[in-house]
């Protein structure tokens, strides 16, 4: 397809992504947070009678409201029932177009890295592919284990999996790539929790009531644990998801530790919340979280990599002739690196002036951060890289 109606088809998708995101951990976030906010009603009350496990009054958009949630279930069913799935089919099937048409599509720029592992693109795809379904099963097989009936050691063991998981992925992709499949393993599972487990179970109970029959109390507990997970998980795959703005956490020569300390205060800070909701305000989580995040910032500060001496003079010249050599093929109108088609990130650097234009983020992203070239694809030199660091801090001139 033409490089720009699959550019606009992919900024469509994203927005789709974003806006069933929203819809599906609000929904995660509201029923969470009503479900720890329930008090049970009087004893001997009406709704006690009624088996009414807990209710809660609460006022918005100007009125008011009283959900209550059935110990198991009421006595019989309204016709109506409302159900809470297509925010999550929605977001999972947005996120893995979005996965294919950004990442897989261009596996051989985006998510190969030759100093990580010389995978061909094809390689690199059934790596991701295989680590989104691979994890389902995983943690699918953990839950229905005997370990499932642990709530506590079931959280620590997926924790550590999910850690193994980041790991095991940046020892092959690029850091961007691994960090954007493991948010699209847990991703996968929390989708895969929606429709696997917790819809079927719904399903089986509304049918048990409707024929007159007690549900299977294990399908709502079933179900209430995954909606307990899935809840854990999305402050991380949130974090994930907008983690590649910021090179600093992704290209980290640790970047999976990084993004364990991230994701482990966010799952503090989410624990936070929960159990505010309960009424307990316990500060040692949040404050754990940002003690951990701030050891993150500092850990991951950019710190300049020691460069070799520049042998001879520092002209425009010699930068020009390196740039043409290892960055214009991403970085021209008319790029000519495999696969790509316009110039990468809005930025071009074939003309003196948008080298000239461009020398303090060339700086950034060769010196500082050393993203650029992408993955090293150019095979740039520490020589190369000296010329362009002595020729900004000279102070970037056309003459010397
Ligand atoms: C293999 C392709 C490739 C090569 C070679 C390459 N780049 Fe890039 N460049 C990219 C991509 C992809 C982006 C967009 C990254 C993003 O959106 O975060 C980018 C973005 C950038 C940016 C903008 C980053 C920002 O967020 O401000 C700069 C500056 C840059 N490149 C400079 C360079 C320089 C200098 C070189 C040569 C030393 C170079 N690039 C070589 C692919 C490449």
């Amino acid at each position: 397809m033409d490089t720009y109606w699959m550019e606009f088809a992919g900024m469509l998708v994203r927005w789709l992504h974003v806006i069933a995101g929203i819809a599906w951990i609000g929904s995660s976030f509201y029923f969470i947070w009503l479900d720890n906010s329930l008090d049970p009603p009087a004893p001997g009350s009406d709704n006690a009678k009624k088996g009414v496990g807990g209710e809660l009054w609460a006022v918005h958009g100007g009125g008011f409201y009283n959900p209550q949630k059935y110990a198991v279930a009421p006595a019989s069913l309204p016709e109506k029932l409302h159900w809470f799935k297509w925010e999550a089919y929605t977001t999972w099937l947005s996120g893995t177009a979005l996965l294919v048409m950004v990442y897989w599509l261009r596996a051989g720029a985006m998510m190969v890295d030759p100093n990580v592992a010389p995978l061909t693109a094809v390689q690199a795809v059934l790596i991701g592919a295989a680590s989104m379904i691979g994890s389902w099963f995983a943690y699918d097989l953990l839950c229905r284990s005997p370990l499932g009936r642990h709530n506590a050691w079931l959280g620590f063991v997926v924790f550590v999996l999910g850690i193994a998981l980041t790991w095991g992925l940046t020892l092959w992709l690029g850091g961007r790539a691994a960090y954007i499949h493991v948010g699209s393993c847990i991703g996968t599972i929390m989708a895969g929790n929606v429709f696997f487990v917790i819809i079927p179970g719904q399903k089986r109970m509304v049918t048990a009531m409707r024929a007159g029959k007690l549900p299977d109390p294990r399908d709502g507990q079933r179900a209430k644990q995954r909606s307990v997970h899935n809840n854990y998980f999305t402050l991380p795959v949130l974090f994930i998801m907008v983690s590649n703005h910021s090179a600093a956490t992704y290209a980290h020569p640790h970047n999976w530790a990084v993004l364990a300390l991230i994701g482990t205060a966010g799952v503090l800070i989410r624990h936070f919340f929960n159990l505010r909701h309960k009424g307990k305000l316990r500060w040692e989580y949040p404050l754990a979280g940002a003690a951990l995040l701030v050891f993150t910032a500092w850990w991951t500060a950019p710190r300049v990599q020691a460069l070799p001496p520049v042998q001879g003079e520092v002209t425009f010249n010699r930068v020009r002739e390196i740039v043409g050599q290892r960055c214009v093929s991403c970085h021209s109108p008319a790029p000519t690196f495999p696969g790509i088609t316009v110039p990468q990130g809005g930025v071009l650097l074939h003309t003196p002036s948008d080298i000239l234009q461009n020398a303090q983020r060339t700086y950034q992203q060769v010196i500082v951060t050393r993203i650029m070239p992408l993955g090293n694809a150019t095979l740039m030199t520490e020589e190369e890289r000296a010329v362009i660091a002595a020729w900004v801090k000279a102070g970037a001139k056309v003459e010397p």
